[in-house]
């Protein structure tokens, strides 16, 4: 398959994948996430402790600052969920304008920024900015960018192609803050999970691993920031699964409860996979090579 045709038409997570998993309900995400609704690992700067709004805080600030996400004119942020980064930018970091883009109808109509951004329901590939961007800030939406039966070559393809595309769309020196969960030591033989995953949870997606996102990047990209925090998302999960259970009868009234228990063992199974050192979970921002070619008003 070559490149284009990777990215058209087999790339990654198609909307309806996509609404499969996020378009349960708000309400029910709101019963085991955060406040501020984010969807991610969070990072904790001590202890692991039971501070998940605070944690989830810490994660938001981390990837601002290292975009250089403070007091710029515009920012993106490619999977932006139920607009948690978007608020913070623009509450708390002064940015002037934010663009927010997912797949999700529920998420695109959840989220309230005024005058000061936009959250548009269009995927990454599609998107076509006709000013660049100050910073580029992706959040637990690179894991839906690449299904698992591709092979690494095509795989890699989707991911150079990725960004190649942010890359185009910054300014000179403009920074794209990453985080991803990513495969550790996994072997597909021995993994029974990864059906119930792709087949129930997050349909037509995949991970990473470190080797794809460092070469797929390499060439727009030099990389100037580096965390790995697999005890992180083991401690978030345990978070989300306590919430869910302490939530039982609200989940159940709201959204039956048969999918009340698909998403316990998908967070009990989530949360086996970072303990075993299956999965793990990255951090990483880049910045962008000079004299990379724009790709503004460009589309796939
Ligand atoms: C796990 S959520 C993370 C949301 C948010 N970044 C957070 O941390 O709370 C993944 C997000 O990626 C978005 N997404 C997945 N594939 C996408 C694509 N191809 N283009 C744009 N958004 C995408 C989903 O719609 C969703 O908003």
């Amino acid at each position: 398959m070559t490149a284009d045709a990777v990215v058209s038409l087999a790339g990654g997570a198609s909307r309806k994948a996509i609404e499969h998993h996020y378009d349960v309900g708000r309400e029910f995400y709101r019963l085991w996430l955060d406040p501020r609704m984010v969807y991610s690992c969070a990072l904790w700067t001590g202890d692991l402790d039971d501070d998940l709004e605070g944690a989830q805080l810490a994660k938001l600030s981390w990837h601002a600052t290292s975009a250089r996400a403070e007091g710029v004119s515009r920012v993106l942020d490619i999977g932006c969920g139920w607009g948690a980064m978007l608020r913070f930018l623009v509450e708390e970091r002064g940015v002037g304008h934010v663009t927010g883009l997912t797949l999700s109808a529920d998420q695109a109509s959840s989220c309230e920024l005024g005058g000061q951004g936009e959250v548009r329901l269009e995927d990454w590939r599609d998107h076509r900015p006709d000013q660049p961007y100050d910073a580029i800030i992706s959040i637990g939406a690179f894991e839906h960018f690449a299904r698992d039966e591709l092979s690494k070559a095509d795989r890699r393809a989707v991911y150079r192609h990725f960004f190649d595309r942010c890359a185009g769309w910054l300014v000179d020196g403009g920074r794209l803050s990453l985080q991803s969960i990513a495969y550790e030591d996994f072997d597909r033989e021995q993994s029974p999970t990864s059906r119930f995953f792709n087949e129930e949870i997050f349909p037509e997606s995949g991970l990473p691993r470190l080797g794809d996102i460092v070469d797929s990047a390499e060439s727009s990209f030099r990389l100037v920031g580096f965390r790995s925090d697999a005890t992180h998302y083991e401690h978030t999960l345990m978070l989300w699964q306590r919430r869910l259970e302490s939530g039982k009868a609200d989940a159940t009234r709201l959204v039956g409860y048969d999918v009340y228990r698909r998403y316990l063992r998908y967070l009990r199974v989530s949360r086996a996979m970072f303990q075993r050192g299956v999965c793990t979970l990255y951090r990483l921002a880049f910045e962008r090579r000079p004299n990379v070619t724009s790709s503004l008003g460009v589309g796939t």
